[in-house]
């Protein structure tokens, strides 16, 4: 197995060799001087099975082309199989034609990645509000690895959180999912608040009923922290029913518009994300679980 870094991660790229045991290729990337993006890959990929990791943040448009040119040639090159892992998944977020004319980013990219080629798409956290179903628009396998048992792991072992008096919280009902999972690798109880978005920087968040968060650790976990409109939001809420203390895993910390200054200014206790996105608060790496996934889709 041969995997192929994009140049949007390489380090995550590399650990997930290692993990792997599989070879990482070399490859040679570069601008042409009008900014269109040249992609060689160096080492013979014919009859192999090669993984293809990009992780499409914060520059999402640049990002995703190399991943479009590095696919097809890879699949032009003779590999046998080809798994995609986009370990941050772009233009996920218009999954709907909320207004008339919009164009729906999430199907159109999907459609991109089904025709260069790809066998497996693998993703980690994708975020997916209305479209749960990638696959049927994608023509092929997607598996979707979340790194929130592993956040949640991280956030016990460094005492961030106590195992036992803690809850898991999801600032807003599409969050609930990722809370789900991180309760049940703590075996505590989860729960989600209501988030109304005003804006894209701007959202009110609301208190569900029967949530009691009094004297209790409160790890709020979500998929993406962009402006940290929501984090912020949803600190105040919890601060206010009476959290003791409340510390934040997010799986990709985008942090635009300085947002890890402006959550910490509010008073939230810690932060911390996976190497999805490398980042100031980066400390869990989701090599093991896209491992997991590689081997999953390979068997
Ligand atoms: C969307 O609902 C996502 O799950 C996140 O909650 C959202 O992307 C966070 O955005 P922001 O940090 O700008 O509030």
């Amino acid at each position: 197995m041969i995997i192929v870094p994009g140049t949007s991660n390489e380090p995550l790229a590399f650990k997930l060799a290692s993990a792997l045991g599989a070879r990482l290729a070399r490859i040679e990337a570069r601008r042409f001087p009008d900014g269109e993006r040249y992609f060689r890959i160096l080492d013979d990929v014919r009859g192999e099975d090669v993984v293809l990791l990009q992780s499409a943040a914060l520059n999402p448009d640049e990002y995703l082309v190399e991943f479009l040119l590095a696919a097809d040639a890879v699949k032009d090159l003779g590999a046998e199989r080809l798994i995609g892992v986009l370990a941050y998944f772009p233009y996920a977020r218009q999954d709907e034609r909320f207004k008339p004319g919009e164009a729906v980013s999430l199907v159109t990219v999907l459609k991109l990645i089904r025709s260069v080629g790809v066998d497996h798409l693998i993703t980690v956290d994708a975020h997916r509000h209305r479209v749960l179903d990638m696959e049927s628009v994608l023509g092929v396998p997607h598996t979707d690895v979340s790194a929130m048992p592993l956040l949640a792991r991280y956030a016990v072992a460094s005492g961030l959180v106590d195992g036992e008096r803690s809850v898991i919280i999801g600032p807003d009902a599409e969050a609930e999912q990722w809370a789900a999972l991180a309760a049940h690798e703590l075996g505590v109880e989860h729960s989600s608040l209501r988030k109304v978005r005003l804006g894209d920087r701007e959202v009110e968040v609301e208190t569900t009923r029967g949530i009691d968060v009094k004297g209790m650790d409160v790890l709020v976990v979500d998929d993406i922290i962009s402006t940290g409109g929501t984090i912020r939001e949803a600190y105040r809420l919890l601060r206010g029913l009476g959290a003791k203390r409340v510390v934040v895993g997010v799986t990709h910390a985008l942090l635009v518009d300085n947002a890890l200054a402006k959550i910490l200014e509010e008073g939230v206790d810690d932060v911390f994300s996976t190497d999805t996105v490398p980042n100031p608060t980066t400390r869990v790496s989701v090599a093991s679980a896209l491992a997991d996934g590689v081997r999953r889709a390979l068997s």
